[in-house]
């Protein structure tokens, strides 16, 4: 394992990305309608990351993936494809995850978005996997467990009868997209879970919840990962950084109050 402890001026580079990433989830909301298509949500996203912010989608060509975004729909829990032929519809609900590069730093972050009126549990659903990520970023500081955030997730969860997704977890974030360590979302255990935070580490909180069972398969695609029994699921992400005191999230939006 090999946590990177990031340095004043890597911080100040980390401010700047994250800043970023949080604006274009700001600028891309008033384009979510019914009839919009994910590919058309790419192609303003792309054009915005590239033209205007001078920034560098991190998800195109990564691996492989063809887009620069993901766009997660309904009972896709994450690493949807932006696809022209994919029109939203009213009481769909998406979550939007972007990935931006600015001077070599990467910020990363996702949220849910509402077309038209959500049935009473896609709202539950997206409320709660919100709450459950802002219980996660209020017990970072340091000194803290990274355990611990899985743990409250899961108590959190259990209350509902939600389950959380197992095979994807946060990650260390910086130079690179994905670094040590990585972050469980459910009380479980690796190598990397009594790591004790410090000040300077950056890592992303990212939990996917789904209203039925936990399982999920990636689809023939190579990059699509639904949900086993097709039912609802939410995902929110933030990039954090440790700090003296407790946290700071890089990629907030103005419309959190935290
Ligand atoms: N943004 C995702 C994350 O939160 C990773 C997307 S990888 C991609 O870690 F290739 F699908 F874009
Ligand atoms: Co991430
Ligand atoms: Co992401």
């Amino acid at each position: 394992m090999n946590v990177l402890i990031k340095t004043p001026e890597e911080i100040e580079k980390m401010r700047v990305a994250g800043r970023l990433a949080a604006n274009v989830l700001e600028m891309i909301e008033p384009y979510i309608k019914a009839g919009v298509s994910t590919g058309e949500l790419d192609a303003i996203c792309h054009k915005y990351i590239v033209e205007e912010q001078q920034a560098i989608p991190a998800p195109l060509n990564y691996h492989g993936f063809p887009k620069s975004i993901c766009t997660s729909v309904n009972h896709v829990i994450c690493h949807g494809i932006p696809d022209d032929a994919k029109q939203l519809k009213k009481g769909d609900i998406i979550n939007i995850d972007i990935t931006v590069i600015k001077d070599g730093y990467h910020g990363d972050t996702s949220k849910m978005f509402y077309v038209g009126e959500p049935s009473i549990l896609a709202r539950r659903l997206t409320e709660f996997t919100k709450e459950a990520l802002y219980a996660a970023i209020a017990l970072v500081k340091p000194g803290a467990r990274i355990s611990e955030i899985g743990q409250v997730i899961e108590e959190m969860a259990k209350k509902e009868r939600f389950s959380i997704v197992q095979e994807y977890c946060g990650h260390g974030i910086g130079s690179g997209f994905h670094e040590d360590p990585q972050i469980l979302h459910y009380n479980g255990y690796t190598s990397h879970t009594d790591l004790v935070l410090e000040p300077g580490m950056c890592f992303t909180i990212e939990p996917m919840i789904n209203a039925g069972k936990r399982h999920c398969k990636q689809l023939n695609d190579g990059w699509t990962v639904v949900t086993k029994d097709h039912s609802l699921t939410a995902q929110w992400e933030h990039t954090l950084l440790v700090t003296h005191t407790g946290v700071e999230a890089l990629t907030r939006r103005n419309e959190e109050n935290f």
